[in-house]
């Protein structure tokens, strides 16, 4: 069996309320308000559609929201990232561009009729007649997913001020947020996962304590944090993306604002400062075959042992890192089978629908059900560089990095990034870089409503 779920795990957290959603006419069992990608994987549904040109079969990579491995019809609306969708009882989720399913698609001969690739622009050029029909046919081919069954309702815009507002609740925009609410400012944290933490919050292990010295269970150093943020009086919003930083009008006068969504309203927030924390993206490694199901980040993995559910019984880590290491070690105390291959860069993944083997730049071979790239991450800069922070390539990490805030940053600044959008890892560096960033930014705050 490729996946399962850990008993031993449902038992300690409280098993949530067991439902019913629909996947392409067939009932899952799901955990009331898991992640219906995550319900999907631990019931074996791994391939969730195809891509649009070549219907090469889809699934999750990074169980994060930062691929589009996981895009699905959920409940008439299209291109829905699954991965960040609660399941909820008669939840109805249809794979996309994939007929009559996206394990058995007939349309998937067109990969394997044009191995080289195909240019559709110049097929049946030649002929006036046939290059109509073959425009019409590449009409109804593109895209991805059909129309929503209902128009979208109108969704109300709210405005709304703030002093500071922290983009990320990730342990650095947690440690921000405490000391500039401690400054006296009003702060808001909004978070687009479920829960705050960031990678910390599934990391499988423990962590140094970096205000103790001791050896702490990740997940208890995230609730920590996220207590004295609270307790300092910053507000978190979960479930709640900032999609974009502007200025209201062109121009220099124009007022600042962040465009923040939680899926039922949107809000134009003004805030006098913006701490921008949002992390990094999982890292993709690239090979032969790395796009098939089965194939995901090491970030995903912990992701998916964090929900109590085992990746697969056979698993292939390939890349090193913290997180790799411990991902192996609690893969092994949860009875998977585990082939690390920590110095080692993958040559082939290989696969009909899924991954099945992986072949190692250094020949050796390994069948598994599971292939976990640990590569390493990349900063999530795009709303930085929206908000005015500059963003450089940096060397050493192979990785544009958005440029961190630091004593000189100028006061007026209105957006400073810190933590791991500025390429920042280790905890002793990141946390005091994030507590002096926040404590700016409630003076920033201060400053310009004085
Ligand atoms: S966006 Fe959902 S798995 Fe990557």
């Amino acid at each position: 069996m490729a996946a399962r779920r850990l008993a031993s795990r449902s038992a300690a957290d409280g098993t949530p309320r067991t439902v019913e959603i629909v996947i392409d006419g067939r009932r899952v069992a799901a955990r009331e308000g898991e992640p219906i990608a995550v319900a999907l994987w631990a019931a074996g549904h791994v391939v969730l559609g195809r891509s649009a040109k070549y219907h090469r079969p889809r699934g999750p990579y990074c169980f994060q929201g930062r691929c589009d491995g996981c895009l699905m019809r959920v409940d008439g609306v299209p291109n829905v990232m699954t991965c960040r969708t609660p399941a909820r009882e008669g939840t109805s989720v249809e794979s996309q561009n994939a007929f009559p399913s996206a394990e058995l698609d007939v349309f998937g001969i067109v990969d394997w009729f044009f191995p080289k690739g195909m240019d559709h622009h110049q097929m049946m050029t030649g002929n006036v007649a046939l290059n109509r029909v073959m425009q019409g046919v590449a009409r109804r081919m593109a895209g991805l997913g059909a129309l929503p069954s209902e128009p979208h309702p109108v969704v109300p815009v709210h405005e709304s001020a703030i002093d500071v507002l922290v983009v990320g609740g990730g342990v650095a925009g947690l440690a921000a947020a405490t000391e500039a609410a401690r400054a006296g400012a009003s702060v808001r944290v909004v978070e687009e996962a479920d829960d705050v933490g960031g990678e910390m919050s599934s990391f499988p292990g423990r962590v140094l304590d970096p205000d103790g010295g001791d050896a702490i269970d990740a997940r208890a150093l995230v609730d920590r944090l996220a207590r004295e943020a609270r307790a300092a009086g910053a507000s978190i919003a979960p479930r709640t993306s900032a999609v974009a930083a502007y200025r209201e009008n062109a121009g220099k006068s124009g007022v600042r604002e962040l465009l923040v969504s939680d899926g039922e309203r949107i809000e134009r927030v003004r805030p006098s400062r913006v701490v921008i924390a949002s992390g990094a993206h999982d890292g993709v490694a690239t090979f032969e075959g790395n796009d098939l199901p089965g194939v995901v980040s090491a970030g995903a993995a912990a992701r998916l042992l964090s929900h109590g559910v085992l990746p697969a019984e056979r698993v292939v880590i390939a890349g090193d890192g913290v997180l790799a290491r411990a991902l192996a070690g609690a893969l092994e105390q949860a009875g998977a089978k585990v082939a690390g291959a920590f110095d080692a860069r993958v040559e082939r993944a290989s696969g009909r629908g899924r991954v099945k083997s992986v072949v190692l730049a250094d020949g050796r071979r390994f069948a598994c059900e599971a292939l976990v790239v640990a590569a390493p991450p990349s900063p999530a800069f795009e709303l930085a560089a929206q908000a005015g922070v500059s963003v450089r390539w940096c060397a050493t990490r192979g990785a544009f990095v958005a440029a961190a805030g630091d004593d000189s940053t100028p006061t007026d600044a209105w957006a400073e990034a810190t933590g791991a959008v500025t390429g920042v890892r280790t905890l002793p560096d990141l946390l005091p870089a994030a507590r002096a960033c926040g404590r700016r930014a409630a003076d920033g705050a201060r400053g310009a409503t004085a």
